[in-house]
């Protein structure tokens, strides 16, 4: 026989609990063991106990209001789902109770031993299902944030083997082809074949310099981010010689966390890069500052704008840039917005409360 559902009844007047007891005994399809306590204070002992699987609750007991008890129920983080019983029904005090969390509603003379059997069955089986779902959300983010970690390290692991490897091996090919130059200077017609060669050398030097950039600015472990982000927006400047880059940085670089730089690195990389290659802009505005205990992020530009809708659809929904500035923006624990108009261009705003921070740590590095 299986175990009987354990339900606690929070009610102050005595002929409830008798009715509520009533109904349970007579439940045909369930087994039930019934705690009943009159006050608040006990009720909200009882639910700490964690030992009940639902929980009844009068909405009305004496200046007490439910909804109260609902939210320091909430706080103490209870599995059981929570039924308000109520005399008088009342569309409103419903539609709270709803928000407030409760699983259901029950008005006590309407109800009968079927009613409540079914209510209490249905609310034990959605708080199961919810929590799940919460659980399986909390690994999904959990994955993600270490798969984009994953790939921090693999592309770190890349840039360091290219320098090590091909990088090394470039220049010490450049190196002797320029020795090898100088000692034939008599020899005009190979002494121009060898220059030629020296500036192909220097050409793929120039690109594997640039490679391992993309993949990983060294810069960022080694001089830190408020460096890297001059080094950027100098690069950016020269590359795009029509948009002008005001960068605005008010903030220390001891006072964003080691795991946070490549993060807004990329974000600033991904929403730099968009805005030279869609937007058509004159000026792209950088601002990165600390306000109230946050860190906030703008790149925002004076372009064409674009519709968000039409871009997710456009790209198959499945447009990575802005995707994946999100999901770093939001993995880490930080809140992303994108505001587009054609009157306004595009501004892209990520903003990270120093505690979600802490909460984040070891995340995506
Ligand atoms: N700053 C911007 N100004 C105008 N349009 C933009 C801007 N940023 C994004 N878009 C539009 O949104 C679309 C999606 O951007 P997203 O960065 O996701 O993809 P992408 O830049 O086309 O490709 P990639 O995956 O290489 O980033 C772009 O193709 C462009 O149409
Ligand atoms: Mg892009």
């Amino acid at each position: 026989m299986s175990e009987p559902v354990r339900v606690l009844l929070i009610d102050d007047d005595e002929d409830d609990f008798l009715i509520v007891s009533d109904m349970l005994a007579e439940a045909k399809n369930s087994r039930f063991k019934l705690e009943w306590v009159r006050t608040y204070e006990a009720g909200l002992e009882a639910i700490r106990r964690q030992e009940h699987d639902v929980c009844l609750l009068d909405y009305f007991m004496g200046r007490r209001n439910g909804l109260e008890l609902l939210e320091r129920v909430a706080e103490t983080g209870c599995r059981a789902p929570v039924i308000f019983l109520t005399a008088h029904g009342n569309y409103a005090l419903d539609l709270k109770a709803m928000e407030a969390g409760a699983s259901d509603y029950l008005v006590k003379g309407q109800i009968s031993a079927p009613i409540l059997e079914r209510s209490i069955r249905y609310s034990i089986m959605n708080k199961r299902i919810m929590g799940e779902l919460n659980e399986s959300k909390e690994e999904l983010r959990l994955l993600a944030s270490q798969l984009l970690s994953a790939q921090e390290d693999e592309r770190k692991r890349i840039a360091r083997e290219l320098h090590d490897s091909i990088g090394s091996s470039l220049s010490a090919v450049k190196f002797c082809i320029d020795n090898v130059a100088g000692r034939l200077k008599n020899e005009p017609a190979i002494t121009e074949s060898f220059s030629m060669l020296s500036r192909a050398m220097e050409q793929a030097i120039d690109e594997t310099r640039r490679i391992m950039s993309d993949l990983r600015p060294s810069m960022l472990d080694d001089l830190g981010i408020v460096s890297t982000l001059g080094w950027f927006c100098r690069e950016f400047e020269a590359i795009y010689s029509a948009i002008g880059v005001e960068k605005n940085i008010r903030i220390d670089e001891a006072q964003i966390p080691q795991s946070l730089k490549i993060i807004i690195f990329r974000i600033i990389q991904e929403a730099m890069n968009n805005g030279a290659k869609h937007s058509r802009a004159g000026k792209i505005s950088l601002s990165l500052a600390r306000l109230d205990g946050s860190i906030h992020l703008c790149v925002k530009d004076d372009g064409i704008g674009f519709d968000r809708d039409a871009a997710a659809a456009g790209a198959g929904g499945a447009s990575f840039g802005l995707t994946s500035m999100r999901e770093r923006a939001e993995l880490s624990g930080g809140k992303f917005e994108i505001e587009s108009s054609r009157e306004a261009g595009t501004t892209i705003t990520a903003c990270w409360a120093v505690e979600s921070l802490l909460e984040h740590r070891g995340g995506a590095s």
